[in-house]
């Protein structure tokens, strides 16, 4: 088996989670992230309102924490948005942008994604921009038309010096939480496609990590890391248990390397 580059793994615990479960979720992972290898980066993206425990519990581990979705807006009059620059103020460096259920039930459109890309970059995060393409969509053969098109609307709104500190998550809408996975060599193709798509718009490609989300547990996530294009994972279900999370950041580790 051929070994990889670093691999990076991020929690997507959606709207879950109360004060007293979380302390002994990030107590473990914590703990977990400790015993891995250098080679797999660990995050968790939490509720934004337990940032501040995230940060109390996590700082000084191996593992970084961020929100799941920012607003378009800096500052002002919006009420119920949580701005980038209020994530920072907890230590967070990663925020989630453009999740597909963003996207489905608040109508995010791609162009509002990539704003939003923006803006968690202004604020020194970084973005992790999810892409991603349902059912009818991939069976009428659409699947490189729709994640290009939400990839080139962001990349249209950023520098090349800016598109290389973005992360991508390939997250296809019928494999989250479905428990259907996208088979390693589905995923694999996409990745390959939007790591070109990165290079023909002049992004170094290499730099940007694509992450494959939807359905991704202890059992399959080997096999998805082991493909060339698919740096680590983005993780919703099984990032709620920290024995499945941690089996899933173990599997990056065995077919990873430190660059
Ligand atoms: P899932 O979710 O792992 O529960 O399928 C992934 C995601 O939506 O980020």
């Amino acid at each position: 088996m051929s070994k990889q580059r670093a691999k990076l793994v991020v929690g997507n615990w959606k709207m879950h989670g109360r004060l007293a479960e979380n302390a002994v979720l990030l107590e473990a992972v914590a703990r977990g992230a400790g015993e891995l290898p250098e080679s797999v980066r660990v995050g968790v993206c939490v509720p934004g309102l337990y940032l501040a425990q995230a940060q109390a519990l996590l700082d000084g581990s191996r593992v970084v924490w961020g929100v799941q979705d920012v607003s378009a807006f800096t500052q002002g009059a919006y009420t119920g948005e949580v701005a980038a620059p209020m994530a920072v103020d907890f230590d967070a460096s990663l925020a989630i942008v453009g999740h597909s259920e963003r996207r489905a039930y608040h109508r995010e459109s791609s162009e509002l994604v990539a704003v939003k890309a923006q803006r968690v970059l202004e604020a020194g995060l970084t973005p992790i921009v999810c892409v991603g393409e349902t059912l009818e969509e991939r069976n009428a053969g659409e699947t490189e038309q729709v994640v290009g098109a939400q990839l080139d609307a962001v990349l249209a709104k950023l520098s090349p010096q800016e598109a290389v500190r973005i992360v991508v998550a390939y997250e296809p809408v019928w494999a989250i939480g479905s428990g259907k996975s996208a088979t390693a060599q589905q995923a694999q193709d996409v990745h390959a496609f939007l790591r070109a798509r990165l290079v023909a718009k002049s992004v170094a490609a290499a730099d940007v990590p694509l992450l494959y989300g939807g359905s991704v547990k202890p059992g399959n996530a080997e096999e998805l890391f082991r493909q060339p294009d698919i740096d680590g994972g983005l993780i919703g279900g099984a990032s709620l248990k920290d024995q499945d999370f941690l089996a899933i950041c173990k599997a990056a580790g065995a077919v990873s390397v430190t660059q």
